[in-house]
Parts: structure tokens; sequence; C-alpha cells
């Protein structure tokens, strides 16, 4: 008996996230032709059937498929907000060997007694002489892992175990130093005259289902509640919230212009890069690489990751009304392009790689073309091309992809695209 209690209690403390059972998933299809045919969901036709007939029409559709796609698919994101303090930032001025102004600081989301500390990291070029555009982002491994710098502190938040064993009892050693340096590419962002802003998406949600105890949600939870509502926010809208709240802060930074801050985030940061650019219309321009399914990827065509494989392998990432459409993308009032619609009339900027089956690189380019009839209609610009375009050619309209070749990440390739994107929409005001 006491042995039985050791092990249930070991198998709960563990991390409930790894017990998904995914036997009842079936295996992955990759093959075009086992495709169902499927239409998708006309972005510019109101919920009771009428269609939207002009730009002025657009903001009313848009709020209703924003409600649909909070409640059935992210969740919604409290409507309370929260006290933002901050540490006296630590500058450095002359870091990456005089390149960059470096500054890191602590906020602490607080309420209801609770205080929630994310440290940000800005990187801002030193040569700059008045405000400048920022990239800003999630990362995965810790904000020093984003360049090889020797004084970064390292991450403190809760930390997934990796394969090389450089998290420790879940939290980030010394190994993880660096070691997104090349998904950043922060020399390259500074010589081209921005800014990076970024945090451990880990301080503002651990990425495990702990039945939203800890992170930001429980700012906002009374610690006896169990369970969640059907429309309450997963940790995808809280990673996204959580950019949000930085963008508070950097408002009163003075070396960032934060008229032009770009989000972007890679596979399920991308996801959240995604939603945050729809939640939080201050973000100039919003970048997904490598998002898949659950991000730029079309659900209804069910190649590689679906609907019902994520939402059993990241229980916590959506809300458990999306669990309605686990094998039932038919059913769902909305898409992938729907999504990128959230953000017109911003700049979208979607990005895939060859080798990264599992996030279908196909179906984040078809959401562009279903996004592109409602920034016709807005800004009379929208993807330029209707075929996928062959691998690094990368076509830049009011919306952006490429593939390049290769695996699931982000590599230097990817960022010149980012920035000449960047440079197209935001440089250009
Ligand atoms: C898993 C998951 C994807 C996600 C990816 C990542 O592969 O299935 O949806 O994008 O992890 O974040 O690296």
């Amino acid at each position: 008996m006491k042995l039985l209690r050791i092990l249930i209690a070991s198998v709960l403390t563990v991390s409930p996230c790894w017990a998904q059972d995914l036997s009842k998933v079936p295996p992955a299809n990759y093959d075009e032709s086992k495709i169902k045919p499927y239409t998708l969901p006309d972005p510019l036709v109101f919920n009771d059937g009428r269609k939207v007939g002009s730009a002025k029409e657009w903001p009313a559709r848009r709020s209703e498929l924003l409600e649909t796609v909070t409640r059935e698919m992210f969740g919604r994101i409290p409507n309370e907000s929260v006290e933002i303090s901050a540490d006296t930032p630590q500058i450095k001025t002359d870091a990456l060997g005089g390149l960059a102004k470096r500054k890191l600081v602590t906020l602490h989301l607080k309420r209801n007694g609770k205080d929630i500390p994310v440290d940000l990291l800005i990187y801002t070029p030193s040569q700059a002489t008045g405000k400048v555009p920022l990239f800003m982002g999630l990362n995965f491994n810790g904000n020093q892992a984003v360049t090889n710098e020797p004084d970064l502190p390292l991450a403190k938040s809760w930390m997934r175990p990796n394969k090389n064993n450089s998290v420790i009892n879940n939290r980030a050693t010394e190994t993880l130093r660096g070691s997104e340096a090349s998904r950043w590419q922060v020399e390259k962002i500074l010589k081209n005259g921005y800014g990076l802003a970024t945090i451990y998406y880990g301080d503002i949600d651990p990425d495990f289902d702990d039945g939203f105890h800890n992170g930001v949600h429980s700012l906002f939870r009374d610690p006896s509640q169990q369970g969640r509502t059907a429309d309450e926010w997963g940790s995808i809208a809280a990673w996204a919230w959580g950019l949000s709240r930085s963008l508070d802060y950097l408002q009163n930074d003075t070396d960032i212009d934060t008229s032009k801050v770009a989000v972007i985030g890679h596979s399920r940061l991308g996801k959240a890069s995604l939603w945050a650019g729809i939640a939080d219309p201050r973000f100039a321009l919003v970048i997904a690489n490598n998002s898949g399914c659950g991000g730029a990827a079309i659900e209804r065509r069910e190649i590689g990751e679906t609907v019902f494989r994520i939402n059993t392998a990241f229980p916590h990432w959506f809300s458990l009304n999306f669990r309605k459409y686990n094998q039932n993308e038919a059913k769902m009032a909305f898409d992938a392009h729907s999504l990128i619609t959230l953000v017109a009339p911003r700049p979208v900027y979607i990005a895939s790689a060859e080798k990264d089956t599992w996030a279908d690189p196909k179906g984040e380019f078809l959401s562009t073309v279903g996004a592109d009839p409602v920034y016709r209609l807005l800004t009379n610009d929208g993807i330029p091309v209707k075929e996928m375009p062959a691998i690094s050619s990368p076509v830049m309209g009011r919306l952006g992809y490429h593939i390049r070749p290769g695996e699931h990440d982000v590599v230097a390739y990817d960022w010149d695209q980012f920035i000449a994107f960047a440079d197209k929409h935001l440089k250009a005001k």
C-alpha cells in the first residue's frame, strides 16, 4: 500500500503533462493525396451569412471573429489589470563588444498579493541616435541562451527537461548559455538598426499542465479553483499576454520606438506571437516562424500535427473548448487563415522550413492565401503569389512568406527575410 502511494505520488509530481495518453491519437498523415476535401470558412462572411461589402464593415466582422477564436481556441485573457513594477534596470553600454546597449530589468506582475517576476533582456544598437524599431519575442532556454555573453544571469524559472541534460531539476544550467544564439542573430538585428527585447517564456507561465496554479494564471484564480471553465485562457494566451505587459513597460523606454515593434516567435512561441499580434494591436508587425498546428497551418488539412494530437500532448496550451474540434476540424467556424486576418491591416510574415513537415509548410502558406482577400479589401495588398513559392524564394507584400531548406528552427536566412520585411513596413513609414 505504501509502495502504491509512493508510486502514485511520484507519477503525479513528475509532471502531469508527460502522462498524456497519446495512444488514441491516430498516426500523423504526411500524404497530400489523403487529405479529405475541405472548404475554408470565408473570413469575409458574418456569422449570420451576410457578406462584408466594404472595408468599413470589416471592424464589425473582425470583432465577432475575434470573439469566436478567443472563446473556441485560445481562451479569454482576463479583463482585470495587473500592477506592473520594475526593478532598477541594469545597464551595460558596451555589450557585445561595443555593438549594443544592454538593459536587464525584472518586471513584477502583481495582483491579489501575488508577484510574478519576469526578466526582460533588451539590446539596442549602441550607435543609435534616436529611438529604434524593435523585434520582441519569447525564448525557449532563458535570456542567457540568446547570446554568448558570460555575465547574463541564468533564467530562474521552471524549465522543461531536455535531451542533453542541460536542464537539471527543471532549472537552467550554464550549458544553456548561448544555446539559442543562432536562433536570435542578435548582431545582425543590431547592425540593421533594430533592437531586440526577449523574455524566457517560462517566466510568464511554466510550460506544463499544473492545473493553472502557477505562472500568470495564478494572478487571476482563486487557489481553490479546480479545473478551468471552457473558455478560460490556456498557456499560449498567457505567453502572449506576458508579451503585452512587457510592451506596457517598454512604452517608457527612451531607446525604443514602440510604434514599430515586430512580435516574433518560433514554433509554440510562433503560435504565441501570432496570438499576441491579434490580441494586442500595438504590435505593428507579426512574424510566426514554423508555427504549425495552432499557429499558421490550416488545421483542416490534418497533415503532420493535428488538433487532436496537440490538445492531447499539450492540454494546457488552448482553451478546453478547442477540444471540441479534435478530429472535427470541419466544425470550426475559422481556421489558421482567419487568425492572420485578425491581424489585418498590419503586416504578417509566415516562415516555413522544408523538413518541418510536422508543422505543414504548405498549410502555413495556404493560410496566407486564405487571408489575402481581407488584406486586399483593407490595403489593396496581400500575398503576391497564388502558388507556393519555391524553396528560398521569399515573397513579400503586406503578407509575406518563405520556405527555406532545413529543419524546424530559426536560422540566419530567416532573419534576413524578417529584417527585409520589417524594413519594408516599419522603416518606410
Ligand atoms: C511540438 C509541438 C508543436 C510545437 C513544437 C515546438 O513539436 O507538437 O506544436 O510547435 O513542439 O514548440 O517546438
